[in-house]
Formats: structure tokens, sequence, C-alpha cells
């Protein structure tokens, strides 16, 4: 719990500044930590546990010193387990409240579909993700498709895909209160990169073009979420590979060929503000938790926090560095060298406040600075 992350920090100790990591290409390459993340995180912490040795079978135990969150684009996990895998990852203790993914902010539409059948598509969990959230009736586009005889015609050709089959009472891969012929779909939720893009732009435009009922007339569109609009990003490939932006231009041509009225959708993540603000919440509740446990708040001055400085360290200009100079004041980016952006000259188009090779260099700076 967030409590225990900060058992031992004294009010005076209370930083004017928080950082937020991004995790593709600036702590990660794939699943491997990157630029010294293990050693820079370590040191964000008190003194406690022993050292850290990147393999990690063993966490450091120390409360944190200084607050902060990941705010990655990607996702496909519930925060839970994220968290627990990035502790596993980077020999850190890592609350699931310290994790914000692109699909995070999807809690926030519960109300309007808690009880509508919605289908949650991508890589990972994405229906677990949402039935965390309080979805009660989503699907995954796995188990939605299957309901659906040859609705993808290449499936007898993708020697991955196991034969799924609906409703089948020893898999229950279904519920029985959800009847896929009957009900529509309300929505679509894009959590992570989709897995099998030509079936999932198959699904997607049956269920865009006939109002969430496959294979009957043309209907009112549903609506379209994307956790974010990431064009490319940074895993272990040399290169950059490309994301769920390219998803989304992908199936926005599609379906702007094959239907009269172009796809509407709305996208989340980096660089929206309010992903941005939504952070600097989230530290201010961080720093709350740490008071407050420190015993030293009173419930006059909680909520009251204010940070001198937000550090965004991102790989990628146009989508953290453009994020953290649209959301201005308190923000001051840095763009390290170990992702999307590799050049030695700061970006033209969205320069960072600082450039460095390595996330530890920027944590170095930052300490060095504030302490
Ligand atoms: O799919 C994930 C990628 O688009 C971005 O991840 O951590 O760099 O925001 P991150
Ligand atoms: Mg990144």
């Amino acid at each position: 719990s967030i409590s225990r992350l900060f058992s031992d920090v004294s009010s005076h100790s209370t930083p004017s500044f928080g950082i937020v990591f991004d995790i593709d290409g600036v702590v990660l390459r794939g699943d491997t930590p990157i630029g010294g993340s293990p050693q820079a995180l370590r040191k964000l912490y008190h003194d406690s546990g022993p050292i850290l040795i990147p393999t990690l079978t063993f966490l450091n135990d120390g409360a944190l010193k200084i607050p902060y969150i990941f705010l990655t684009n990607g996702g496909g996990f519930r925060e839970s387990n994220r968290a627990s895998e990035l502790s596993k990852l980077l020999g850190v203790k890592i609350s699931p409240s310290q994790v914000v993914q692109g699909h995070s902010p999807f809690k926030q539409l519960v109300d309007r579909y808690e009880n509508e059948l919605v289908v949650a598509v991508g890589k990972g969990e994405p229906a677990a993700v949402m039935s965390e959230y309080g979805f009660k009736n989503v699907l995954s586009i796995d188990d939605y498709a299957s309901c659906f005889d040859n609705i993808d015609p290449l499936a007898p050709y993708k020697k991955w895909t196991a034969r799924l089959t609906c409703h089948d009472s020893t898999t229950k891969l279904v519920p029985p209160k959800i009847n896929v012929h009957s009900q529509r779909v309300q929505a679509a939720f894009v959590l992570s990169d989709s897995v099998d893009w030509s079936r999932d732009i198959q699904v997607l435009c049956d269920i865009f073009r006939t109002g969430g009922l496959p294979g009957r007339n043309f209907g009112h569109q549903p609506q379209l979420y994307f956790a974010h609009d990431d064009l490319a990003y940074q895993a272990a490939f040399p290169a950059e590979r490309l994301g769920l932006g390219a998803f989304r231009i992908s199936l926005e041509a599609v379906f702007n060929r094959v239907h009269p009225h172009p796809l509407e959708y709305t996208t989340y993540g980096k660089p929206n503000p309010f992903v941005l603000k939504n952070a600097e919440i989230l530290l201010q509740q961080l720093v709350q938790s740490l008071q407050h446990n420190a015993h030293v708040v009173s419930h006059a001055s909680a909520g009251s926090h204010h940070f001198k400085t937000l550090y965004m360290i991102g790989d990628n200009p146009s989508v953290d560095i453009k994020g953290a100079q649209q959301a201005g004041h308190p923000w001051f980016s840095i763009l390290t060298r170990t992702g999307v952006f590799k050049e030695k000259e700061n970006h033209p188009q969205f320069p960072a406040n600082l450039v460095v090779d390595t996330v530890e260099e920027a944590v170095d700076y930052i300490l060095e600075k504030e302490c």
C-alpha cells in the first residue's frame, strides 16, 4: 500500500518536486531494464535492503523518499500486475497507485457503460482490466469473435489461434447472460496493441457499421476509445516498432472506405494535457499519504501540497515532451537517448528542457538540483 511505501518519511523531507517516468524507451526496452534504471530508481528510496542486482531475486525494501510515478501509454495488464512486474524487473517496491497506463482513465467511463456490452481489444488481458475498472458486461475481442462462425475467413490459416467455441460449457468463454447475437455492442475499447490486426480490423468494422450486431444491416456507430495514439515506440528491436496509432490509422482508412460516414473515436494517453494533470494529482496524493503516515498533516492542510517542479522523463519528443510542454508550469521535460529519440541535438519541433543519455543521468541531474 502507499502508506507502507512512505513509512519512515518525515514532513521535513517532503520534497517540493515529483518525477514522472515514461516506461518504454526510458526504463525498459521490452523486458530489459535500460539506462541504469534500477540504480536510478533506488536513489529515490531511503537506504535499506541489500545492494541492487538487476536480475533481481529480491527488492530494495526502503521507504520512498521522492514522490514518483510511471506514466506509460502502454498497457494491456491490470495496474496491480504491472506494478509487481515492474517491481521484479527494477528491484524496488512499486505500488499500483504509482502505475498509470494509457487505458487507466477508461475507469472514468464506467458509469456510462457499466451494464452495457462492450468489447476490449489488445494484447494481454484487456477484458480483465476492464472488469477490474467496474465494467460488468465486457468481452475480449477474442471471445467476442469466437461467437460468430466464419467471421474471420483467415482463421484457418492462423496457426497460432486455438479454435475457440462460443458458450462452450467447459471453457466458459462467454458468460451465459451475454447474447452477442441480440445484444448490441455499445462501445469498443482498444487498450493495447492489437495482436491480430486483420481479424480485429474486420470484426471492428463489422461492429461499427452495423451498430454493434455483426452480420446485420447498417446501424449507428458505437463509440470507440483508444488508450493512446502512439505511431511508434521503442521495444527490444533496434528500430522503433509500429504502435497503436498505426493500428488506428489502418482501421480508420479501411472503415472510411467501407462506410459512408467517417470513423468517430476518442484517443487517451500522452500527450493529452489531462493525462499530465492527472499525474500531478496522483503525485499530490502520494505526498499526502506520506504526510498522513508521518502524522504531521492536519485536515485543513490536506490536499494543499504544491509542487514547484514536476519532471517528465521521456524518450518520445512528440508524445512525452510535447505533453509536458503543453501542460506548462510546473513541468520540466527531460529527453533521454535510449528510445525513440537518438539524436545528439535537442528535438527541433518539441525541444526538451534538458537532453541526457540515460534515465540515470536524468535522476542524477534532478537530485543534484533539488537536494
Ligand atoms: O505501446 C506502448 C508504447 O506506445 C509507449 O509506451 O511507456 O513509452 O509510453 P511508453
Ligand atoms: Mg516511451
